[in-house]
């Protein structure tokens, strides 16, 4: 898949601008806070229907405008296609090819994107939640299915986890088994299809991490839960350890058990990353997982997805910048950097300047 133009509209410090983007490296450069992250941002909303920076998309409307309009044409191997994001103060529209589509399932997987920043170190060192968000977005962005599961089952969470702050005890004791049925249901679907996802990126992770470091160290990925057999049976077993944590989570105010609590074990040369590693490990190993999610997106949807080098280039040194440079050789990208000769080294690319919000020749 490639992008072939981005169009944004008072979409963050942009009023009105339009990138042309080349089927291999482009490189977005200038000084700090010229908008090289919007950019990038602007093309992963469209990939994800999410924000990486944000919770509230209302950040994204430039300052004293009523909304933001962002929108891209990608040639895919289906064709053409267009996609387009409106966003206002308290709501937003998604368009792809013109046509208005209400529901983000449908919005997604029209074009993937891998996006890899420094903050991504937080992946490898903050807690459960980043990994988490990690799978969620990666596995949504090339099944549907897993999509869907995930938005009931966020749904039927917090009405569960409403009800455990309920006072009526009676109400809660008869109430509850309802909720804890369907939540099992879509639990046991995503906890599966992670199980799935997890086993190809543990593989193909390290296989990136090993090139990275010239076989110097040995990144794994694990589940920190390990749930047997098939849908039916993660199910079951989920009923009952909801049922058996009911005390607790009444204690609690939320449901203690299930997918939203899950992590994923990155230990690199055995060692727990989270409590050992260096900074410099963290990078690989993360940029690591980002390769890996590359290839499993490239196999799933049968074509390569953008990816996107948010200024990391200047944090690597010489040797894994190049070793970087080489592997994502046959990929689109898109590097921002503030110092572009330092990063690409006579790299053949499409140089794109900013300058506050706009492009400069
Ligand atoms: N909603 C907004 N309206 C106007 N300007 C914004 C908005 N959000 C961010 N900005 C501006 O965008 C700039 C940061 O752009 P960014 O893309 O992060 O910079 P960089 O080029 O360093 O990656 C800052 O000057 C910030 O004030
Ligand atoms: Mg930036």
């Amino acid at each position: 898949m490639v992008i072939k133009n981005l169009t944004l509209h008072n979409f963050r410090n942009y009023a009105d601008e339009t990138f042309f983007f080349d089927e291999g490296l482009n490189v977005l450069s200038g000084r700090n806070a010229q908008g090289k992250t919007n950019c990038a941002e602007a093309v992963f909303y469209l990939c994800t229907g999410s924000s990486l920076r944000i919770r509230h998309d209302r950040q994204l409307i430039r300052r004293g405008e009523d909304c933001a309009m962002i929108r891209a044409e990608a040639k895919t191997k289906f064709g053409s296609v267009t996609l387009g994001a409106t966003v206002f103060e308290n709501r937003r529209e998604l368009f792809v090819n013109g046509n208005r589509v209400t529901r983000t399932v449908d919005f997604l997987g029209n074009m993937n994107s891998v996006f890899f920043s420094p903050g991504e170190l937080r992946l490898i060192l903050d807690g459960p939640d980043e990994r988490r968000r990690f799978l969620n977005l990666s596995i949504s962005q090339t099944s549907r299915d897993y999509c869907t599961a995930l938005l009931r089952y966020q749904r039927i969470l917090d009405q569960r986890n409403n009800l455990l702050k309920e006072h009526d005890l009676t109400l809660v004791r008869e109430t509850l088994p309802v909720w804890d049925e369907q939540l099992a249901k879509y639990a046991s679907r995503i906890i599966l299809r992670r199980r799935e996802y997890l086993k190809e990126l543990s593989a193909l992770a390290e296989e990136a991490h090993s090139f990275l470091t010239d076989g110097g160290e040995k990144l794994s990925l694990s589940a920190d839960r390990v749930y047997l057999g098939e849908e039916g049976e993660i199910a079951e077993r989920l009923l009952s350890e909801l049922s058996a944590s009911y005390e607790r989570d009444l204690r609690l105010g939320f449901t203690s058990v299930g997918p939203h609590r899950d992590d994923v074990r990155i230990a690199i040369d055995g060692a727990d990353a989270r409590g050992y590693c260096s900074q410099g490990q963290a990078r690989t190993a993360a940029l690591s997982m980002k390769l890996a999610e590359v290839e499993i997106f490239t196999r799933l949807a049968g074509e390569a997805p953008v990816l996107i080098l948010d200024d990391v280039m200047s944090e690597l040194d010489l040797p894994r910048r190049k070793k970087l440079l080489s592997r994502v050789g046959g990929l689109q990208c898109i590097v921002t950097c503030t110092h572009a000769p330092r990063v690409l080294y006579g790299t053949a690319c499409n140089k794109i300047n900013i300058r506050e919000g706009k492009i400069v020749p």
